[in-house]
């Protein structure tokens, strides 16, 4: 297949779209980049040769972007789109994903990063996806665009003599056994059912589910191996995802759901156990220790509650980042959510007029009965005497549920608002609430 050049950056240089055939200098130079340990490497090669293998649901093999060096042939740069449908208290909006960025420390700091986030941007907007999401480095992507507005990961771990025993006479009320193809619609049916806890979730299809199933590589770093939790009748009572392999020595669980009709409190003490036995097991094979069970399942989890003792030790979730290049295409997407708040609130049929400025631009909501009418830009000269002031894009704090006003208002001075009512009114339309998201990759 011919290379697709996309330019030529100097006499050496070019960025140009993968192909299929680069999957093993991509895996090599992505193990080179982010490798962090073995186990690591491992993951990030069966990642990086999934996703050019075309075989997934949300990329084609020709969804990185690499800068070549053509004295050499060497791929010097490289970064990827990985398209997906998250959902917006229900209403689904496509995300574009960059991922896996990383420069040779020969050719850092010649901007070649920025290049091609300038291509991912325009193909991501091509794709009609609203809102960029990236797990990354600290600060760095703030360059391009992005706040840091949306939970990522964050949970509880124990230890050894955290783990509940069994009674002699008891038998594990709970066994668990790896997902198959027949397990499908259940899967959907309970992850669909836990998603009500967050604000946004990631759709899972079938195809997405089957993929993660049966299709992609052992060790690939996001695969989870999903069990069926029973019951003693055999009855599906809900499933866990687990990493294929121990994050050093910890084995942490990063899906738990359950089924109607059956209580986390009744469930969690198996869950410990098989975790922890999994733990020793994977330890022997991989050569990491057992030390560490964790609930890696966010800021908050029902199964937190319920065993808060056994779970002694916290970690606060990390953030993604967030790009959302048109606000009022995506306001007008979730308009039918923030209505709903709305009527739910104390300003049940508001009528008025919100002029939130962000300094450079801003925005105008206008309601009406309750209805949120138009939803419009405002340019710099039409930004004076704004009801809500925000320095550009603290307002995704809000947008994405991650902080209360009070709370942005105390990290960012410069966010103001003429009167309590105004914050109290942006309260009402993007009431907190946090988000773990199983992001698809
Ligand atoms: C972080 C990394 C990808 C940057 O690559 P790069 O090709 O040097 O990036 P660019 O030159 O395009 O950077 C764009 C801007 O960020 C600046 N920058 C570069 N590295 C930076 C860093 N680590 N922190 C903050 N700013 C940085 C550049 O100076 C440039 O600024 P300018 O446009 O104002 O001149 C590269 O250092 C790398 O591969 N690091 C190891 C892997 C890694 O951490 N990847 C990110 C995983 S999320």
């Amino acid at each position: 297949m011919d290379k697709e050049i996309i330019r030529q950056i100097d006499e050496h240089l070019i960025l140009r779209r993968s192909t299929q055939a680069d999957a093993q200098e991509v895996a090599r130079f992505n193990k080179e980049i982010h490798g962090e340990g073995k186990w690591d490497e491992i993951g990030l090669v069966d990642w990086t040769l999934d996703l050019l293998s075309g075989e997934g649901p949300t990329f084609t093999p020709d969804d990185f972007t690499l800068v070549e060096d053509t004295s050499s042939g060497k791929i010097v740069s490289a970064c990827c789109l990985i398209s997906q449908t998250w959902a917006y208290e229900g209403i689904p909006f496509k995300v574009g994903r960059p991922e896996l960025v990383g420069t040779h420390k020969d050719y850092r700091r010649k901007g070649l990063i920025r290049q091609q986030f300038d291509v991912l941007h325009e193909w991501s907007k091509q794709r009609g996806e609203l809102v960029q999401v990236i797990t990354g480095i600290p600060y760095y992507y703030r360059q391009f665009g992005y706040e840091m507005t949306l939970n990522l990961g964050g949970g509880r771990a124990g230890y050894e003599a955290h783990v509940p025993e069994l009674k002699e006479d008891e038998t594990e009320p709970y066994t668990f056994r790896l997902a198959e193809e027949g397990d499908i619609p259940f899967l959907m049916e309970t992850y669909q059912r836990g998603s009500s806890r967050n604000m946004v979730n990631a759709v899972w299809d079938e195809a997405q589910w089957r993929y993660e199933l049966f299709g992609k590589r052992k060790y690939n770093i996001n695969r989870r191996m999903i069990y069926i939790i029973e019951d003693q009748s055999g009855k599906p009572a809900g499933f866990i995802g687990i990493p294929p392999h121990k994050w050093g020595k910890s084995m942490m669980l990063t899906l738990y759901e359950i089924a109607e009709g059956f209580a986390w409190t009744d469930i969690t003490p198996s869950v410990i156990r098989f975790l922890w036995q999994t733990g020793v097991r994977l330890g022997e094979e991989q050569d990491q220790p057992q030390q560490i069970f964790g609930f890696w399942l966010g800021e908050q989890h029902p199964a937190y509650d319920v065993i808060d003792t056994l779970l002694p030790r916290k970690r606060q979730p990390y953030t993604y980042y967030v790009r959302v290049p048109d606000l009022p295409a995506f306001l007008n997407l979730v308009k039918p959510v923030l209505e709903a708040r709305l009527a739910e609130s104390s300003f049940v049929n508001y009528t008025g007029e919100l002029k939130i400025s962000f300094y450079r631009d801003g925005i105008r909501l206008k309601f009406n009965q309750g209805r949120l009418e138009t939803i419009d830009p405002l340019r710099f000269d039409e930004i004076e005497g704004c009801a809500a002031n925000f320095p550009p894009f603290t307002f995704f704090h809000l947008v994405f549920s991650h902080r209360n006003m009070a709370e942005i208002k105390q990290a960012y001075t410069d966010c103001t608002t003429d009167k309590d009512e105004t914050m109290h009114l942006l309260d009402a339309l993007f009431p907190k609430k946090p988000s773990s998201i199983w992001d698809i990759a």
